[in-house]
């Protein structure tokens, strides 16, 4: 087995064994959650909906919905007609019955968001991708986004902000906690999610892996794709103490031109040159946005 294929193996066995846990905090800390997607309710962020406008009728993929998918049911409720997918059987199967019991018709599958092997190409108006933190390959996932998606659809991708990642706030100041250029994989104890911690902790930690990524590499891999840049966002959702003076989230809108490119690319996703592309865009010119260590002194 190759390294990335163990990762993602770690990674799924970490989270099928939290899923069933993380239903149950979600259901704790929000009692009414049936009922509020039922009654047609949403949870989405002010500025993603904004970003996105009305998406009525439009087919929407999440890429990585979770067991409450709550994401996933708020577009349906805004009109998207949904398909969400997670890497856990674990997560879909609590999914699929969350679905059952709200009344959604959300279609829901068990896949890689970064290869998407059960999805068609060319199906789906807008893709939406969170949680950049769980995928090794960014190219790969966006080369992949970019395939199953229409000509003139979107993608947006709402994640933590990379630098402020690297960052802990302890005792009013913030440490640095990682090195914000090295991408080797975080391999740590995973033991649930600060939604667990809220409500006494999950009482297992697991090996898994996680992925830091720069701004740089994530932009340059949704260019590389052959998206075009729509609209770039960053945004503070903490409250209080020296993080809330830094962006938490980092917001991109992506459009898949009407015609499409030749780009060349190696089969692990990574574009083979720089972008030369036909079809009208956006941003004039970008073929690679670079983050890089800069050594010396600098003076
Ligand atoms: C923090 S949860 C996302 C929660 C939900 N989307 C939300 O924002 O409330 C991260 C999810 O990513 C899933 N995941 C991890 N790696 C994945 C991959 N390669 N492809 C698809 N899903 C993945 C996990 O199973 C987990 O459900």
């Amino acid at each position: 087995m190759t390294q990335k294929k163990q990762n993602l193996e770690t990674i799924r066995a970490a989270w099928d064994a939290y899923h069933a846990d993380y239903m149950q905090f979600h259901l704790k800390e929000w009692p009414d959650f049936y009922d509020h997607f039922a009654n047609g309710g949403t949870i989405l962020d002010d500025e993603v909906v904004r970003a996105l406008g009305d998406v009525k009728g439009l087919t929407l993929l999440d890429v990585c919905c979770a067991c409450d998918a709550k994401q996933a049911f708020s577009w349906a409720n805004l009109g998207a007609r949904v398909t969400a997918c997670d890497l856990s059987p674990e997560a879909i199967r609590i999914a699929r019955d969350n679905a059952a019991r709200i009344g959604s018709e959300i279609e829901f599958h068990i896949a890689d968001a970064q290869t998407l092997e059960p999805i068609p190409d060319v199906t789906f108006d807008i893709v939406f991708a969170t949680y950049l933190c769980w995928f090794e390959n960014i190219p790969l996932a966006c080369k992949n986004w970019y395939r199953v998606m229409r000509p003139g659809g979107r993608m947006l991708m709402y994640f933590h902000h990379p630098f402020t990642a690297c960052l802990e706030a302890r005792d009013g100041s913030l440490v640095l906690e990682r090195d914000y250029f090295d991408l080797e994989p975080d391999c740590r104890n995973f033991s649930g999610t600060p939604l667990a911690d809220r409500h006494g902790g999950w009482n297992k930690r697991l090996p898994c892996v996680e992925f830091h990524h720069t701004l740089a590499d994530i932009m340059t891999a949704g260019l590389s794709a052959g998206f075009r840049l729509l609209d770039m966002g960053e945004h503070s959702h903490v409250s209080d103490g020296p993080l809330s003076k830094l962006p938490s989230h980092a917001l991109l809108v992506w459009r898949k031109p009407e015609r499409s490119h030749n780009l060349a690319m190696h089969s692990d996703g990574n574009s083979a040159a720089s972008i030369h592309s036909t079809a009208s865009g956006y941003l004039p010119w970008v073929s690679k946005i670079a983050a890089g260590r800069r050594n010396g002194s600098g003076a």
